[in-house]
């Protein structure tokens, strides 16, 4: 029997110690929260893509009454970045949510199938996109998709 560890480091910044590109793009996250339609959990989640480029691009989830067909705000931001500008890698993705009135206060966790398109971003412009999960107590901050979701399944799982 053989065993490894897989390990992955999370840096939690306080709101005055993130860079003013990180700030506005999870402001920009927390601002989508008020797009997400969302009647039936009354949990609003939004999602700020920063491109190459510095154009940043929001998302918030779509929730419908035949409940499965809902989209996350994650994937309705990245999969609209990537239709309106194919040719720009996504270097960072900030996540906020929104319920009860308040801000979550812990950093909200991205769902699994989010993870695996969030891989998908790293896999098509191979490079890796730094990801920001806001929390009213903080805002933790991975430096790749890696770190959320490892032993990977990419495009070249497919060739083995
Ligand atoms: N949701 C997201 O938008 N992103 C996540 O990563 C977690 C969950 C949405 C889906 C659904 O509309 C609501 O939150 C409750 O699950």
């Amino acid at each position: 029997m053989k065993k490894y560890t897989i390990q992955s480091e999370v840096c939690i910044y306080q709101d005055h110690e993130l860079s003013p590109a990180d700030r506005e793009l999870v402001e920009a996250a927390k601002e989508a929260t008020r797009h997400s339609y969302s009647p039936y959990s009354q949990f609003q989640v939004g999602a700020a893509l920063r491109l190459q480029d510095g154009t940043v691009v929001t998302g918030s989830n779509q929730e419908n009454a035949s409940y499965p067909l809902g989209l996350c705000a994650e994937r309705t931001a990245i999969f609209h970045a990537q239709h309106q500008h194919p040719q720009q890698p996504i270097v960072a993705l900030a996540i906020a949510a929104y319920a009860n009135g308040h801000f979550y206060p812990e950093a909200i966790p991205p769902c699994g199938a989010c993870r695996q398109v969030m891989l998908e971003v790293e896999d098509r412009y191979q490079q890796p996109m730094r990801v920001l999960l806001y929390g009213a107590n903080g805002t933790h901050v991975v430096s790749t998709v890696k770190a959320l979701l490892p032993f990977q399944f990419i495009s070249e799982s497919l060739k083995k």
